[in-house]
């Protein structure tokens, strides 16, 4: 039989972040599902003070039982005011939305679509294990359509042709400044980034170059080629809410290049376009609709992993969002399924979505849950040895 926790086996809960990360995504989700059913944003902050209890037992497996969790929700809403929801109800609500999230986390190892998942949790309602209003709330949840995605993505710009042309000039030993200034030439935006080069998070120095010819003399034509083929991508994240989305690109696009030069499984140059293009569904998510992306900032606000928001708010993830920009842009294959697994490693025979996984591993990018099975997988896949990914770590200086 359960007893109270003590303080020492409650701190220890607390301590550990992977519970705090479960709390997190149990009351964001509860919260989600309370605004559907209209509770009063007083509840709600209840509702998530709760939430963060709900694990404070030592062994973190089993939440409370509903008789604890009345006790603890009547603790997180004093005063309790008239009209509140009864404790058993909260608690219900907890552990609907403790199964939603506990099923996410367990993606890695069986995969499923949301819509999937709310079956499993119709079915759990069915045979009385939970509340079929809150399971229906969750399904009912303002969520976008592939289809308003796919609007979004229609009016994102073309894809910027000199960025390909760069890389594939950075292939050619053959390749000299002539015609680098060809490409740049033939591209206004590249033509307005290009003296900005010498500014790039890429490169060190601090002397500007006051032409390409002294930036692929002093830098070296591929690496030039890197900076321009970064450059034209540069005005899609203008906003300053996605310039992190912008760094960590770079930042993947660097370390993706450094896996493949290592483990000469992928191209190198390749293995960078896939990084620096590696999350442009996150950029498509969040041209969303505001009644949409609102409800994404919150739940980022309170800790959950921007793949977690995505599923919960979209009911799919920015690797979908991304093949569809791959379609919109008409990019090779390879590159968009790249994209579309690089947090799925285990589910596509693409080298390239490895090399993007193990890269936004390195990079420390908190997008989705780390996945041992798929770090193993990947790692596996390139022949590297975990002392060896361990070696691999960013290459950028960032601001
Ligand atoms: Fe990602
Ligand atoms: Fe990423």
């Amino acid at each position: 039989m359960r007893t109270q926790p003590t303080p020492v086996e409650t701190k220890a809960v607390y301590d550990e972040p992977a519970i705090q990360a479960h709390c997190r995504r149990v009351g964001a989700t509860a919260v989600e599902v309370a605004r559907k059913l209209g509770w009063k944003g007083e509840q709600q902050r209840a509702l998530r003070a709760a939430a963060d209890s709900h694990h404070i037992f030592a062994n973190p497996v089993e939440p409370l039982p509903p008789r604890l969790m009345e006790h603890i929700w009547g603790f997180a809403a004093k005063p309790s005011a008239v009209g509140d929801p009864p404790g058993e109800e909260v608690a219900k609500l907890l552990e609907m939305s403790c199964f939603f999230v506990e099923r996410w986390e367990f993606l890695p190892y069986e995969a499923a679509r949301f819509e999937q998942m709310i079956e499993e949790l119709r079915f759990m309602a069915r045979d009385g294990f939970l509340e079929s209003a809150h399971v229906e709330g969750l399904a009912r949840v303002p969520r976008a359509s592939l289809e308003e995605v796919k609007a979004v993505v229609s009016k994102l710009p073309v894809f910027p042709a000199a960025a390909l042309k760069a890389m594939q000039l950075a292939r050619n030993p053959m390749a000299g400044a002539v015609q680098l200034e060809q490409i740049v030439g033939t591209d206004t935006v590249l033509a307005g980034e290009a003296p900005r080069m010498a500014n790039s998070p890429f490169d060190a120095s601090t002397t500007p170059y006051r032409s390409i010819r002294q930036a692929a003399a002093a830098m070296g034509i591929p690496e030039c080629c890197r900076i321009l083929s970064a450059a034209a991508f540069r005005p899609m994240f203008q906003s300053p809410l996605i310039r992190p989305l912008w760094r960590h690109s770079m930042e993947v696009a660097r370390i993706a290049e450094l896996l493949a030069r290592q483990t000469r499984k992928a191209e190198p140059e390749e293995a960078f376009l896939a990084g620096l293009i590696h999350d442009i569904g996150r950029l498509a998510l969040w041209k969303l609709p505001a009644r949409l992306t609102a409800h994404h900032t919150a739940l980022l606000d309170h800790g959950c992993e921007p793949m977690f928001a995505e599923v919960l708010l979209c009911g799919f993830d920015h690797c979908s969002a991304g093949r569809e920009v791959m379609r919109h842009w008409g990019l090779p294959d390879r590159l968009a399924e790249a994209v579309e697994y690089h947090h799925q490693p285990e589910q596509s025979d693409s080298v390239l979505a490895q090399v993007l996984y193990l890269a936004d591993h390195c990079s420390g990018s908190q997008e989705d849950l780390p996945s041992m099975a798929r770090l193993r997988h990947a790692r596996e896949r390139l022949g590297l040895t975990s002392e060896q990914l361990r070696a691999i770590s960013s290459p950028l200086p960032l601001s």
